[in-house]
Parts: structure tokens; C-alpha cells; sequence
């Protein structure tokens, strides 16, 4: 049985890896591809986007952009993580395909509603996009199996002390899919600065001889470039959004805890924060399937296996 999923990303290195094991996976079925802005700004994610599906040659996938800016911030990208054009260490193919004539949560609201079934919706970037279709779509709510997203962090944060990218950039759009009462899977830092790929692993996907995996090779060689400081304490590249479709095509390699999480929009300090009740001291409901641990050579495993289905 495939799970249907529509894929709101704003590629971004990691995003792209996780498109990458959507489309190789049999277990997946990309049913449509949005993009948010965050990583870098929304033409170039539309265009990331668009560029790896090239690649891919999966150009049969609709993809639609979507929100310019978060709901109530301005906008603050991630140039200095994924570079000037959101995707930098790779040669990559110009689009050869056109986006749908649509915006992001109307391609959302189109995919849904002609599904059969009901949709999973990936989420590997700031929400805003899956925001406004809650807000503009709530007839749709009950067609969307669940929301699996990469963001947040129980403790320590990698934008600042405390919050995490995704939810920094859009903490109103955090709070309202948190909140809107639809089943949550949560790959907050906790689990993803796990699932570091490391350097000698980066050097196996070379050996890997398909154009996909070679692009790959680049790609994550610049993405680990940021990830060596020091401070991090990484012994490789934490793969952050390839945690979300992990879990959805093998969801044994994790650990969770189900607990409330919900997002700080108010604090000096801390808004963008997810506020997660680990140990059930405010009675609020447990909405949110939080992974926390990994197996991680099984993780890389499945990593390695996806890119040698391009062979
Ligand atoms: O904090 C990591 C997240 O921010 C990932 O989704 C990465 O792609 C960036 O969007
Ligand atoms: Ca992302």
C-alpha cells in the first residue's frame, strides 16, 4: 500500500535529498511537489524544485509555489547554510518543465480533493504554505492523513538559542498547524542532528555511478562545509528533512514519544520555540508523534539504496 503525499519544501540541500527517496521509494506516491520560501527566497526554491525533478526525470510531477513571505515576520533565508542559490555544489539541469498556473495550496487543495484516498502532507520547510491551506481549505482538514514535518527542537535550537529554521521563519504558521487538530509526526533537531551522514559516507555516494547520485555528491559535500564548525559538534552532516520520508517508508528506525507540543509566538527571546510537554505537566492534548532517536546506519542505508534506484 503506497502513502500519498504532497511535499512542501523549500529546497535547500536536505529538502532535495528528501524528494529524492520520495521518488525512489515504492512505497511513496508524489502526488505533487509545493514550495515555500526559507532556504532561499521563493523563485529559487520554485526553482530548486523544478531543477532536481529534471534530474530526476520526473517531470510528470505538478509543482506550484507558494507564500513570497511568512504570515507575519519578514522573510529571513538561510544563504549562508545552502548557499547563493539555494542548491550550490552541484551542476544541476535549467527546468525543462513549466509550474502548474496555480499557487502552492491551491495545487495542495487540487491534489486532495481528486485523490481517492486520503494525503499525507510533508512538510521541510517553514509552514506558511500548509497555514493558509488550513485557514483558505477546512472542508479538507478531514482528507489529510497526517502531517509529518521537519522543525523544532526539544532544547537547543541551530537559528537561535532555543528555536529552530523552519519555525523561526514562520512561528504563526507553526502555531496554526500545530493547533489544527489534524495527526502530527515531529523530526525536530533532536533526531536529525542524529542522522549525520559522514564524511566517508558522503565519499560512497560518489562510487554510486548514476547522475543523480553525483549531483547528490556535490551537494553534500557543500552542505557539510557549514556543519564542520566546532560548536556543532558533528562528526558529519545532520540530514534534518530526509527524517520525514524515513519515517514514512520505515518508520521502525525511530524512537518517538507521543507528547503536546505547541509553538512560543510571544516570547523576547524565544518565539519560534516548540514548546514540547515530554513529561505531560500541562494536561494538554498529545498531539504530536515526536522522533527521537534513529537507527542510524539503517537511515543511511535507505539513503544509499534510494540513489542506486537511479542507476
Ligand atoms: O533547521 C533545519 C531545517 O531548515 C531544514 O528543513 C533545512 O532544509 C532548513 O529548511
Ligand atoms: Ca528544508
Amino acid at each position: 500500500m503506497m502513502t500519498k503525499i504532497i511535499l512542501d519544501c523549500d529546497p535547500g540541500h536536505d529538502d532535495a535529498l528528501a524528494m529524492m527517496m520520495a521518488i525512489a521509494s515504492p512505497k511513496i506516491d508524489l502526488a505533487a511537489v509545493t514550495t515555500s520560501a526559507g532556504n532561499q527566497t521563493p523563485d529559487k526554491t520554485l526553482n530548486n524544485a523544478m531543477r532536481m525533478l529534471t534530474l530526476m526525470k520526473h517531470e510528470e510531477i505538478p509543482v506550484a509555489g507558494g507564500n513570497h513571505t511568512p504570515l507575519v515576520k519578514p522573510l529571513e533565508t538561510a544563504g549562508n547554510v545552502h548557499g547563493k542559490s539555494g542548491l550550490d555544489g552541484a551542476e544541476l539541469p535549467d527546468p525543462d518543465f513549466k509550474p502548474q498556473n496555480m499557487t502552492a495550496i491551491e495545487l495542495m487543495a487540487k491534489t486532495i480533493q481528486e485523490s481517492n484516498e486520503k494525503v499525507t502532507l510533508v512538510v521541510t520547510g517553514p509552514m506558511t504554505n500548509a497555514a493558509i491551506f488550513l485557514r483558505v481549505y477546512p472542508e479538507l482538514t478531514n482528507k489529510i492523513e497526517r502531517i509529518v514535518f521537519m522543525g523544532g527542537a526539544m532544547g537547543l535550537g541551530n537559528w537561535t538559542p532555543s528555536v529552530e529554521f523552519n519555525i523561526f521563519v514562520d512561528p504563526e504558521a507553526a502555531k496554526i498547524v500545530l493547533n489544527a487538530g489534524i495527526p502530527l509526526t515531529m523530526a525536530p533537531l533532536n533526531v536529525t542532528h542524529k542522522a549525520q551522514i559522514l564524511k566517508d559516507e558522503i565519499k560512497k555516494v560518489d562510487e554510486i555511478n548514476n547522475p543523480v547520485a553525483h549531483a547528490f555528491y556535490g551537494l553534500l559535500n557543500f552542505f557539510e562545509i557549514y556543519h564542520e564548525a566546532p560548536k556543532w559538534g558533528f562528526k558529519g552532516a545532520p540530514l534534518h528533512d530526509p527524517c520525514t520520508l524515513a519515517w514514512l517508508i520505515d518508520p521502525s528506525m525511530f524512537e518517538s514519544k507521543l507528547m503536546n507540543v505547541d509553538v512560543e509566538t510571544q516570547g523576547e527571546l524565544t518565539t519560534g520555540e516548540t514548546v514540547c510537554d515530554y513529561y505531560e505537566l500541562t494536561g494538554k492534548p498529545q498531539n504530536t508523534d515526536v522522533l527521537l532517536g534513529i537507527d542510524r546506519p539503517k537511515f543511511i542505508k535507505l539513503i544509499m539504496d534510494s540513489l542506486r534506484t537511479f542507476d
